[in-house]
């Protein structure tokens, strides 16, 4: 920031729940905006009372996720869905951010009214073809068809505020927008180019990563925190991930995961499309001094227990004794969060609408 000019802090908020490329490209622009950025995650109360919904991460959940986001400076969890100046005055910031799409208070009114009025408040372009509603519909489609014992999961009769999360009807206009990616947008979420430094330990976590969640994120900051300074992630193609997980996965194609990864502080490298296996080329390739499986994070969500697959593919990094495990509760310590997966976040989904 020059001198001459006063540093400018936006406030960007939003429910963040089933969080996506179009959320952390909200962020990314409210960003962009200013020179810090302060992102409040409206409470659970709120969501529920403002849009009839029960999130399916708890607003801690979501505050993890966002604070992991790269983008962020700080953040604010529990605020209020509407925004007045009051309230913009507590969060410190100039200027608060949306996107192009009206957010109407539970009355109907403008959430964002006073910033409005007195000029304070930005307006960033919403991103096309990707929403949490489409995503659910994805998911719970998803996960009809695994293979394994899964939550009953009936279409319901009649559609009522408890289903407002799910579009059922797939081949409907709105569902059959397709997520439009460039590789501009792929630009603007790439890191600022760091490379590997002499002297970083490189640790390679490879994985499906669908519907980036926080249990996602807390495996890959224990992976870097435990094992290395620079981490690349590798990132199965669609193929792999449908054979590894079934028909209906992935619920985010490639270059959605790879949004979503990218947006993470964490990540310093991705590799999109990795091969199932780690082999010696790949290691050799990247330089890769640790291996840490993050498909154990599937097996899991298939409810298998980890590492019995009989074709491991960690030999290898066996074998050059490079290969490392996390504990699998976030920090290894009684009371610490166990890491989500996904049946763990189809489960909320089922009890949530069954709540409501
Ligand atoms: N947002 C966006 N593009 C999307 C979805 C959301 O730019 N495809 C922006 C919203 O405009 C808002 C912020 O992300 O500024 C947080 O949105 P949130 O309240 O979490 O979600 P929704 O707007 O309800 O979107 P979705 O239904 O996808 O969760």
């Amino acid at each position: 920031v020059p001198s001459t000019r006063k540093a400018i802090s936006i406030y960007a908020d939003g429910i963040f729940d089933l969080m996506h490329s179009g959320h952390f490209n909200a962020i990314r622009q409210a960003r962009a905006m200013g020179d810090r950025l302060v992102v409040g995650v409206v409470s659970d109360e709120e969501a529920l009372q403002t849009k009839g919904i029960r999130p399916i991460y708890t607003e801690q959940e979501r505050g993890e996720l966002v604070s992991g986001c790269k983008w962020v400076d700080d953040v604010m969890v529990g605020t209020p869905y509407a925004v007045d100046m009051a309230f913009l005055e507590k969060t410190g910031c100039d200027y608060v951010a949306h996107g192009d799409d009206f957010a109407p208070c539970a009355d109907g009114s403008d959430c964002y009214a006073e910033p409005r009025a007195a000029g304070r408040l930005k307006i960033f372009k919403r991103t096309e073809g990707i929403s949490t509603t489409r995503l659910v519909s994805r998911l719970l489609m998803a996960a009809e068809n695994m293979k394994e014992e899964s939550p009953t999961l009936e279409p319901p009769t009649s559609p009522t505020t408890s289903t407002h999360y799910v579009d059922w009807s797939l081949n409907s206009d709105r569902a059959s927008k397709q997520s439009l990616m460039s590789t501009r947008r792929l630009m603007q979420f790439i890191n600022q180019g760091r490379k590997p430094q002499p002297g970083d330990t490189i640790v390679y976590v490879d994985g499906s990563f669908d519907i980036f969640h926080v249990g996602h994120l807390r495996f890959l900051q224990q992976a870097k925190a435990t094992h290395g300074t620079f981490l690349l992630v590798g990132l199965y193609d669609d193929s792999t991930v449908a054979a590894v997980k079934g028909v209906g996965f992935p619920v985010m194609n490639l270059l959605e995961r790879t949004l979503n990864v990218l947006a993470m502080k964490v990540v310093d490298e991705v590799l999109i499309g990795a091969p199932r296996k780690v082999s010696e080329y790949l290691i050799r390739t990247y330089d890769i001094h640790v291996v840490v499986g993050g498909s154990i994070l599937d097996e899991l969500s298939l409810g298998k227990q980890p590492g019995t697959d009989t074709d491991d593919p960690y030999a290898v990094a066996k074998k050059l004794g490079i290969y490392r495990t996390i504990d699998m509760r976030c920090g290894g310590e009684e009371g610490d969060e166990p890491i989500l997966t996904f049946r763990d976040i189809i489960r909320r989904i089922v009890d949530n609408r069954m709540a409501l």
